[in-house]
C-alpha cells in the first residue's frame, strides 16, 4: 500500500482526526506519510534565494516533519512551526533535538490570539489542500490573519470544477486568489509543474 493509500484509508476512517492517526501509525511503522521528504520544498528554496531572515519572525503552518521550518531557521528566521497532530510535533522535536524552531501543537482553525499578524513571513505548504473543500475558506482566512507582511502559499493546483476525491483537495485559481484578503494583496501568483507558487504582501 502506498503512502497516499495510507492517507486516504485513515481519512475515510476518521475524517476529523486522521492526521494524528497517520503520524501515530507512522511512528508504529504501520503507515507511511506521503509528505515525509528529507528536503525543504523546492519552490520555497527557490523563493528564499538571497533572503536573510535575521531579526525576522516566520510561521510555518501545518509543519509536518519540519522540512520547511528547519530550512527557514537555517536562513536566520526566528521560526514558530505548528501542527494539529501532537504525535507529529513530538516526532519532529525528536528528529531535531537541537532545533532552534519552536514547535507547537495548534489548530489553524483556532489559532492563538497572540499570533494575529505576528509574523513577518508565513509559509503555508499544502495544509489547506489537506482539508476538505468546505473548510478551505475558513482555513484560508486564518492563514491570512496570521501574516504580518509576507505570505508564501505552496499547493497543488487544480481547475475549477467538480470536487475531487481527496485527500488532497488541490486548490483552484479562485481558492488561491482568496488568500488576498484581510489587507493582503497578490505580489506574484504562478503555476509551475502543476503547483501554485503564490506570494501575498500586506
Ligand atoms: C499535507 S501535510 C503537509 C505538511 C508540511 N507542510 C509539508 O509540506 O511537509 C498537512 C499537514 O497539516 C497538518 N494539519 C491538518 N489540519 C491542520 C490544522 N487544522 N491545523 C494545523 N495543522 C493541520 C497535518 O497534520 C499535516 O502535518
Amino acid at each position: 500500500m502506498s503512502a497516499d493509500d495510507d492517507a486516504r484509508r485513515l481519512q475515510a476512517a476518521n475524517p476529523a482526526g486522521w492526521f494524528e492517526d497517520l503520524y501515530a501509525e507512522a511512528r508504529a511503522g504501520t503507515a507511511s506519510v506521503p509528505w515525509d521528504q528529507p528536503h525543504p520544498q523546492a519552490h520555497l528554496v527557490e523563493w528564499a534565494a538571497g533572503v536573510d531572515g535575521t531579526g525576522r519572525r516566520a510561521l510555518v503552518v501545518g509543519c509536518g516533519y519540519g522540512r520547511d521550518s528547519e530550512f527557514l531557521a537555517s536562513l536566520g528566521f526566528d521560526v514558530v512551526a505548528f501542527d494539529i497532530s501532537p504525535t507529529g510535533i513530538a516526532t519532529v522535536r525528536a528528529r531535531y533535538p537541537d532545533s532552534e524552531v519552536s514547535y507547537v501543537v495548534a489548530d489553524l482553525l483556532d489559532p492563538p490570539a497572540a499570533w494575529h499578524r505576528a509574523f513577518d513571513l508565513v509559509v503555508e505548504n499544502m495544509t489547506v489542500q489537506a482539508l476538505p473543500v468546505d473548510l478551505h475558506p475558513a482555513a484560508t482566512e486564518r492563514v491570512a490573519s496570521l501574516t504580518g507582511s509576507t505570505l508564501l502559499v505552496l499547493a497543488v493546483a487544480r481547475e475549477e470544477g467538480p470536487v475531487p476525491d481527496g485527500p488532497p483537495w488541490p486548490l483552484t485559481p479562485s481558492e488561491i486568489e482568496a488568500f488576498g484578503t484581510d489587507g493582503l494583496s497578490a505580489r506574484s501568483v504562478r503555476r509551475d509543474g502543476g503547483r501554485w507558487v503564490a506570494e501575498f504582501v500586506r
